[in-house]
């Protein structure tokens, strides 16, 4: 495999048409400037998949999934950013000049695809072997069978079979010409210390476990047998291809149902998900009997925020698993809980209902986790006041870790009535660990403002600080100061090579400056940089192509429009001289051609500028560049409109000379504010300090004061007077 040629990805992403790409797979329509169709990502009943041919870029704004051609393809194929731009060349007939691989990178890719590919041939070894073979149908089928699995499920989830041979699988392959290095790496064969090689699998049913793509990343093999002595699963090691904590079973037959319904089910083992599915409820994924990870949340809250988890009857497993719960919470997730009744598990309780019925049964019984945790946990403490109060503390902290306020209030006020503990007590306590959390950075910073597509921002009126007393850690300033960074960013992507006002300098000499250039000069000159580290490396990638290939792109841009306006004025005069009968008619028309036609140049060279970073941005091979671009620039913004007497409505465009220093100014204000509160908290603690330290806090709170004031007053002004 080898890497394409920088100049040739080039060549395709300025090919790529959005509207031609999007329309191979959604029926689009006109409206207005834009083209609208059903989102492809989840069901959707009236069209919210908005594209936008001149900014090349695509968005849903039911779900927020979309991005610009290439991100399109990549989460409509599933596809890697090499295989997405192949997959481009090859729709508009691109031919495709790579450049050779580092011996390491070479490495690396086949190591990964060779592995891929040898776990794909196991499963076709492992189903050809239930379908086909007799001792494959004789057992392992008929286990299914007997366990209530039909035939369509076995197909869907591509359950198999492993023949209880020592070395079955392992000389297929190598026949078939696979090499044993990656039998062995994958797990899927293990060479024993006296040199023998034989199959990990052997007589048992087997679970390929998928990754989101739809590629088989490793198998779970469950024994036949009724003994205790034996492991009941066996499964595959970790590997180059394989991480255990990152993977989740089921997502990917479960991922659209988890969109569609805008919830997921997590039960515990593979039989849960599989007789779910064949109940008819597809929104169902396994941790696979460990612990919940954090990578396997993340990979959930990619398509929802709503999450049952479902628990056996049999509590034992409960309290060791409460701790999970407290993960899905502290990343800011809808958590559920249910518990079958007694004897049941999600396997045995779908076959012996309806669909209907086990949905019935999840929505009646399903609690919040408050409830979950006292009704697990208080029964032991009868008559035990100590052990009482160590639960109250337990549960807490669980509230403590929500990353939203009212959300944790629901929670307190809920946690007073069912323990009858005063709700201001159990408040403060929340609010002591909360903060707790934050100093220790534990707590996961809200996030909800990159995931939801209806920005805040447009409120105007930004979050108020977290009422933090101890001195600001990082990670709340981040989230503090979060929406007035990403708003400066958002105008550096959507508008950073457009022209801003002009400079004046004290000859008298007027030069232009464009919107990127003066915000990096006025971050400069207060020494400001971005505290989110995603945004900063977008803006780091924005200064790049302004400082690098800009002028280049720019340059051949114009020679180009240059040269399409002269051609268009050729046949303009052609056409008028064949067409007119008088010399002044002529002189009128083509008057009037030429100004048709020299507009037309400015407006494409003006358009080339005012895309130029979010389309190349927007296409980057980076994953948090790609995304957050697109994520930003396609959000809904909602200028105040402004109506003057000939109802005209003036655009964000039309404004950027006074919008985008009043949102420096409002981020220096809030930076600004930040210090003032971070003095004001130690002023508050300083009960034995000094009376000289406790003046020099008070001097510099009013310092701060001051140059708020000031700040203040400019922003009321809202005149410009960029920095010299
Ligand atoms: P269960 O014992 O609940 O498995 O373990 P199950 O899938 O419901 O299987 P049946 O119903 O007994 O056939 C839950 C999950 O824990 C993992 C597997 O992923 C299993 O699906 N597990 C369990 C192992 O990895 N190894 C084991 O030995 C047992
Ligand atoms: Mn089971």
């Amino acid at each position: 495999m080898r890497k394409i040629d920088p100049q040739t990805v080039q060549r395709i992403l300025d090919t790529a048409d959005i509207v031609e790409v999007v329309s191979d797979f959604v029926s689009l329509k006109r409206r207005g400037a834009n083209y609208v169709g059903l989102c492809p990502f989840h069901s959707d009943r009236s069209p919210s998949f908005y594209v936008s041919k001149s900014k090349g870029i695509c968005k849903c704004f039911s779900c927020g999934k979309g991005g610009s051609a290439v991100g399109f393809i990549m989460e409509h194929e599933q596809l890697s950013y090499g295989e997405a731009l192949r997959w481009l060349a090859g729709k508009y007939g691109i031919e495709i000049k790579e450049r050779e691989l580092s011996a390491e990178e070479e490495q690396a890719q086949t190591e990964r695809e060779s592995m891929l590919a040898v776990n794909d041939f196991a499963l076709n070894h492992f189903e050809h072997n239930i379908h086909s073979t007799a001792d494959g149908r004789d057992i392992g089928l008929a286990y299914f069978r007997e366990r209530g699995i039909s035939d369509r499920s076995i197909e869907r989830f591509h359950l198999g079979y492993a023949l209880e041979e020592r070395d079955a699988l392992y000389n297929a392959a190598t026949a078939k010409g696979y090499s044993e290095k990656y039998l062995v790496e994958t797990g899927l064969c293990t060479r024993s210390e006296r040199g023998g090689i034989y199959d990990r699998f052997r007589g048992r049913v087997i679970f390929p476990i998928f990754g989101l793509s739809g590629k088989v990343l490793a198998f779970g093999g469950r024994t036949l047998r009724k003994t205790k002595e034996i492991a009941k699963y066996v499964n595959s090691p970790e590997s180059v291809i394989y991480h255990k904590s990152d993977v989740l079973y089921g997502l990917y037959q479960a991922k659209k149902a988890i969109v569609d319904h805008d919830r997921c089910l997590l039960v515990e083992g593979y039989m849960d998900v599989i007789s779910m599915h064949q109940a008819g409820i597809e929104y169902v994924v396994a941790s696979s009997g460990t612990a919940l990870t954090d990578g396997q949340i993340r990979l959930i809250r990619r398509f929802t925020q709503n999450v049952t988890v479902i628990y056996d009857s049999d509590a034992a497993g409960i309290k060791a698993s409460l701790r999970g719960i407290d993960m899905l919470l502290a990343e800011g997730l809808n958590i559920k809980v249910l518990q079958l009744p007694e004897g049941e598990d999600p396997d045995s309780f779908s076959q012996s209902h309806s669909a209907t019925e086990v949905e019935r049964y999840i929505k009646d019984h399903q609690t919040d986790f408050i409830r979950f945790k006292i009704s697990i946990l208080l029964p032991d403490t009868e008559g035990d006041p100590v052990g009482r109060s160590k639960v109250i503390t337990d549960i807490v902290r669980s509230i403590s870790v929500i990353p939203d306020s009212i959300t944790r209030n629901v929670y307190i006020r809920e946690c007073s009535r069912l323990l009858d503990v005063d709700e201001k007590v159990l408040a403060l306590q929340v609010e002591r660990y909360y903060k707790e959390n934050l100093v220790k950075g534990t707590a996961s910073q809200s996030r909800q403002d990159d995931r939801q597509q209806q920005p805040e921002l447009e409120k105007e009126t930004p979050p108020t600080p977290p009422n933090e007393e101890k001195t600001a850690s990082a990670n709340s300033v981040a989230s503090f100061m979060r929406p007035y960074e990403k708003r400066v960013l958002r105008y550096v992507l959507k508008y950073g090579m457009a022209h801003l006002c002009d400079l004046c300098d004290e000859e008298g000499n007027t030069s232009p400056v464009n919107v990127i250039d003066y915000i990096t000069e006025e971050l400069a000159a207060d020494d400001m940089t971005f505290s989110n580290s995603d945004y900063a490396s977008v803006f780091g990638a924005a200064r790049a192509l302004a400082d690098t290939t800009w002028e280049g792109d720019r340059a051949a841009h114009e020679s180009q429009a240059r040269a399409a306006c002269t051609a268009a004025l050729a046949a303009a005069d052609d056409e008028i001289r064949r067409n007119a009968d008088s010399t002044a008619a002529i002189t009128a028309m083509s008057e009037a051609a030429r100004t048709r036609i020299n507009a037309e140049y400015e407006t494409s060279v003006s358009n080339f500028a005012m895309l130029y970073i979010e389309r190349r941005l927007g296409s980057s091979a980076d994953d948090t560049v790609r995304r957050l671009t697109a994520d930003l620039v396609s959000e809904r913004h909602q200028l105040s409109k402004i109506h003057t007497k000939y109802s005209t409505i003036e655009t964000e465009e039309d404004r950027l000379a006074e919008l985008v220093p009043r949102a420096i100014y409002e981020w220096k204000d809030a930076i600004l504010a930040w210090r003032q509160r971070t003095i004001l908290a130690e002023i508050r603690r300083s009960g034995s300090m000094d009376p000289e330290g406790l003046r020099a806090l008070m001097t510099r709170s009013l310092e701060l004061q001051r140059l708020r004031a000031e700040l203040a007053r400019y922003l009321g002004e809202r005149t410009i007077s960029p920095r010299k």
